[in-house]
């Protein structure tokens, strides 16, 4: 038995193990050998990918077999790198290091880049990755300079970090749910340096966000644009989701995964609490489909017919584990085990035919502008891996 099913083996009996000691019924995370294999497959192809500092590899078209590239500014540029440092935490395979090592050398421009708030993903997810594998003074300045570079987007009057500057003409101040998740590179460069600053730009944030993104049901709208003359909402909205009072999905993981991850670092209950609304609005959600895996946006009128998005599910999973961690609870274990379940099959997993550095088919980039509907897409592969180690 290779590393990778041996671990699998490994992660499906500790499932299993939890399952019957909390008598919650749950599916449970054990693969069947054929998925092990085809994930084995799958995994192997990221060391075939060419390595060029153009092409780091977003989505694809499985019907052109068209793989989507982008430059290091794109917001998705340092998933792959992650992808690859995961696989190397998962595996023991020296070759994953190898090749991330290359790959995050590429994002390290991303840390002066002040044109949007996606500093957070492009470099935590690939020097964030780095630095738990090697304690290198290198990595934890590019992860200061990064966090250095992301305050300047911070206004003290609206008291959150600007998302965007494009739409300029319908948006004075825009801020997103996603824009929780680029507070750990903050968390994290406060830790690395001493500096405070970063953190308390972070906690301003996240206070901001919780106060203003989340409607009674504690679902969350995905826009919200503010005026930085008073500090005021001037309008909740949406980019991505179906309209501004639908429920975008991968946005509800991007709130449950955000807060709890601030919880991590600040202990504060109200991040906690708002982090368990919102994921148990997603789990007893009516449209939420049978094996967990939701259509993009919960208010689709289309639904059942609407396109499913796995990168929802995979931030959910993740999130929910941490989540678990804190609160004990074990329907967040138990749910989270259902999505992974739910992936490691064959309906999910990219048929081992497509020869492309992705490992999950069906997730939805952003359907409003007809982009990436139902193909494989960087992001849900990084959230299963880093759930897979999480349950690990
Ligand atoms: N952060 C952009 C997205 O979730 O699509």
């Amino acid at each position: 038995m290779n590393k990778v099913s041996f671990i699998s083996l490994i992660l499906g009996f500790a499932s299993l193990t939890t399952a019957c000691k909390s008598g919650i019924k749950s599916q449970k995370t054990i693969v069947s050998p054929t998925t092990k294999t085809l994930l084995d497959t799958r995994y192997k192809m990221l060391l075939d990918y060419p390595v060029d500092s153009l092409s780091m590899p977003r989505s694809m078209n499985v019907k052109t077999n068209e793989i989507h590239k982008v430059p290091s500014r794109d917001w998705t540029s340092g998933f792959f790198a992650g992808n690859l440092w995961q696989l190397y935490r998962l595996t023991g395979d020296s070759k994953y290091k190898e090749q991330a090592q290359k790959w995050t050398a590429f994002s390290k421009k991303e840390s002066v880049n002040r044109n949007s708030h996606d500093v957070g993903f492009k470099v935590y997810c690939s020097f964030g990755e780095a630095l738990k594998v090697e304690n290198k003074k290198e990595y934890a300045d590019v992860i200061i300079k990064g966090a250095e570079t992301l305050c300047t987007r911070f206004d003290p009057k609206v008291g959150s970090i600007r998302s965007w500057d494009f739409n300029k003409e319908i948006w004075d101040f825009p801020v997103i749910i996603d824009n929780m998740m680029n507070l750990e590179l903050l968390f994290e460069a406060s830790k690395l340096s001493g500096n405070p600053k970063y953190r308390e730009v972070a906690i301003q944030h996240a206070n901001t966000t919780l106060k203003n993104q989340f409607r009674e049901d504690n679902s969350c709208y995905h826009v919200i644009d503010y005026d930085p003359k008073t500090g005021n909402v001037r309008k909740k909205t949406t980019l991505q989701g179906y309209n501004d009072d639908s429920v975008w999905a991968r946005g509800q993981g991007w709130a449950v995964y955000g807060f709890t991850m601030s919880y991590r670092y600040t202990k504060d209950p109200t991040y906690l609490k708002q982090a368990e609304a919102t994921a148990k609005f997603f789990m007893s959600n009516k449209n939420l489909p049978e094996d967990g895996i939701p259509y993009w946006d919960f208010k689709d009128p289309s639904i059942p017919n609407a396109a499913r998005d796995v990168s929802a599910a995979m931030v959910m999973a993740s999130g929910l584990y941490e989540l678990y961690g804190y609160t004990k609870n074990k329907s967040y274990l138990a749910f989270a085990d259902k999505l992974m379940t739910s992936v490691q099959s064959d309906k999910y997993i990219l048929n081992a035919n497509i020869k492309a550095p992705f490992l999950l088919d069906h997730s939805t980039g952003n359907w409003p502008k007809h982009d990436e509907i139902d193909e494989p897409i960087i992001y849900a592969d990084y959230y299963f891996l880093e759930a897979l180690l999480r349950k690990k």
